[in-house]
């Protein structure tokens, strides 16, 4: 479906990014990794090269503007065109507001939203020029509703929705076509560092998602992998929750 598509993914070089760069390989579209972990990011795009697809790792901080402009020239330069922007890299800081440094809140609203900023705006004069692509940004369902005590970084998916949305009304007539996914839990190292290892509390977790299991990072690619392709064309501005049900209670 992706046959010789240049996909740019975000923070794929862990959970819910790395399923998506990886299933977008193998639709045969050639991947650009971007992360800040350079070890990871380096050994994913060396396993992704020695199964056969095409790939590049690009050392890439999301907060930098230099970092997001040098990450799209890269993949430029390499692959000729950016097709797809998946701006999946995020973080999460679950200090109460009352508590919240000054500091801690910048950090998140640099990552999670900022950066979706830098690195769209980039892209987008790829595919300005090319008068066709897809940004896919992953949100959450805290865009959608308040999760109980992480108010930051609900406000910053609540961010990433409205961008999402202005960017599709703003360049539809570019053939630019904006969406975002939101996930509930899923099971990729980040829930591992907010809720821990204990199956005990993931089973609990589970149990708020009326299908009755956390999600997958396969189950949120997927989505991406729609959202990205021909099949969704006529979709733009939309939120996808991936949510088991979550939202629908
Ligand atoms: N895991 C969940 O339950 C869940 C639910 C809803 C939404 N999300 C969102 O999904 C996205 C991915 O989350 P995940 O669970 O896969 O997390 P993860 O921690 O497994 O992966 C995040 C990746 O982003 C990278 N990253 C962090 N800061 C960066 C920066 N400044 N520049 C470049 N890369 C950076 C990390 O190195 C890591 O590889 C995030 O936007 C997150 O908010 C996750």
């Amino acid at each position: 479906m992706f046959q010789d598509k240049v996909v740019v993914v975000t923070g794929a070089a862990s959970g819910i990014g790395r399923r998506t760069a990886g299933e977008f390989a193998r639709q045969a579209a050639k991947v650009v990794v971007a992360d800040i972990d350079g070890t990871s990011g380096a050994d994913f795009v060396a396993e992704l090269k020695n199964d056969g697809h095409e790939a590049l790792f690009v050392r890439t901080d999301v907060t930098v503007e230099a970092d997001c402009e040098r990450l799209v020239a890269a993949a430029v330069e390499t692959f000729g065109r950016v097709d797809v922007l998946v701006n999946n890299a995020g973080i999460e800081i679950s200090t109460p507001v009352h508590e919240m440094t000054e500091g801690e809140w910048d950090r998140l609203v640099d990552t999670n939203l900022k950066s979706m900023f830098l690195c769209s705006k980039y892209a987008l004069r790829e595919m300005i020029g090319a008068s066709s692509g897809a940004i896919v940004n992953v949100c959450s369902v805290s865009g959608l509703v308040a999760w109980p005590g992480i108010a930051a970084y609900n406000a910053t998916k609540g961010g990433v929705m409205m961008l999402t949305k202005s960017l599709a009304v703003d360049y539809a007539k570019y053939n630019i076509r904006a969406n975002c996914v939101c996930p509930s839990i899923i099971d990729t190292p980040m829930t591992d560092t907010s809720i821990g290892h204990d199956a005990a509390v993931k089973e609990q977790k589970a149990k708020l998602n009326p299908i009755g299991r956390l999600g997958t990072p396969e189950d949120v690619a997927n989505a991406i992998l729609f959202l990205a392709s021909d099949k969704s064309s006529f979709v733009t501005g939309a939120a996808l929750t991936v949510d088991g049900g979550y939202t629908a209670v």
